[in-house]
């Protein structure tokens, strides 16, 4: 819906953002990074060690930044059952548009034919915790009510493949879900989102950044990053925002049946588990499988527990990211 449409809830409950579905789109392409070390002067010891990653995925020309939100868009709708006319919005985070503008979102809009408005999102690695803390917000303001939230990424175009420093480090994907209105006491036993928080600091812009732009032909840009500070900065924002979000709910991080986090590098996530004192075995990691794939790696890694069946209705799920800006945030759901 495109105008505001207040859902009043009954005395004493309030609107939930309840999350319905999940879908994920990975490209047909796997390399390995014994295979990456054929084209860079890498190896697949340093990468593992330093990294956890063991593969990534990459897209092909076809396989555009529209083309996988799409698909992993379609994969949430029908996860949920609910049909493409009933989505009302579409947030789409990413990094890695097709074009400066129409955003990506609006031609996911109408490759499944939703309605209302659609919009893209820029906040890098933390984009898809953005995109859902802002549908959260325009759900419980009653301007939408079924909204798509996607994370798509094609990292391999703006990657400088002479550095190895940083093209080992990302892959490709989409990860989706469907956010619905719904109804609960307030409480943190309602389902949906209960609480979520986002940052920037625009004075750590430098340590994280393209140095182009989209659209620009002569200039598209590739990844520059000062990986020791971007690391610097990780674990203790990262462990902080999480902090914030289970206070704002009264809950500890023993309540939390899972840590969904950014997959950047084990080594972070490692960091961030020992920092709040959460189990490894409470933590669903991905980035071996997946690389950094930015805004789509939380819900890429919500997408692989849940199909294996780790993820379950009622549970808590935490997700948090950090990335370019500096943006980072956290995003307490039940599901
Ligand atoms: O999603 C956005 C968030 N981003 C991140 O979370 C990234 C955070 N940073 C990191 O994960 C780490 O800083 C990296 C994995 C990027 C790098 O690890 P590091 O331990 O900080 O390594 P370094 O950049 O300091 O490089 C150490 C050595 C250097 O060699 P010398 O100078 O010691 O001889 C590099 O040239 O490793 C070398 N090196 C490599 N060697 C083989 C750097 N990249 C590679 C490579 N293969 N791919």
């Amino acid at each position: 819906m495109a105008d505001t449409q207040q859902s009043i809830p009954q005395a004493g409950r309030v609107i939930r953002s309840q999350l319905t579905g999940i879908g994920a789109y990975l490209p047909r392409d796997l390399i390995s990074n014994d295979e990456l070390a054929k084209r860079v002067d890498t190896s697949d010891a340093w990468i593992r060690e330093r990294t956890g990653i063991r593969q990534r995925y990459l897209a092909q020309p076809d396989e555009t930044c529209a083309f996988m939100a799409t698909e992993a868009a379609r994969m949430a709708l029908a996860d949920a059952g609910v049909a493409a006319e009933a989505v009302d919005a579409v947030l789409l985070a990413t990094a890695t548009p097709d074009q400066a503008f129409p955003a990506t979102a609006v031609r996911v809009q109408a490759a499944i034919g939703a309605k209302g408005f659609a919009f893209d999102l820029s906040a890098a690695c933390s984009g898809f915790i953005y995109a859902l803390t802002v549908a959260d917000a325009l759900i419980r303001a009653g301007q939408a009510r079924n909204v798509l939230v996607i994370g798509s990424e094609v990292y391999s175009r703006i990657m400088n493949w002479e550095d190895r420093g940083t093209c080992v480090l990302f892959g490709d994907g989409a990860g989706a879900v469907l956010l619905q209105a719904g109804e609960g006491d307030g409480s943190h036993a309602d389902r949906g989102i209960l609480s979520a928080h986002i940052h920037s600091h625009g004075d750590l812009g430098d340590i994280l950044y393209v140095d182009g732009a989209v659209g620009r032909s002569d200039r598209p840009g590739h990844l520059v990053m000062h990986g020791r500070e971007v690391f610097r900065h990780a674990v203790a924002k990262l462990s902080e925002t999480v902090q914030q979000t289970l206070v704002a709910c009264g809950l500890t991080i023993a309540d939390i049946d899972w840590l969904v986090p950014h997959q950047a590098n084990m080594r972070i996530i490692d960091g961030v588990g020992r920092r709040l004192g959460i189990p490894a075995e409470k933590v669903v990691v991905t980035v071996d499988q997946h690389a950094n794939t930015s805004a789509a790696s939380v819900p890429l890694a919500l997408h692989a527990a849940y199909t294996d069946g780790r993820v379950k209705r009622g549970q808590l799920i935490m997700m948090e990211a950090l990335g370019g800006g500096l943006t980072w945030g956290s995003a307490l759901v039940r599901f």
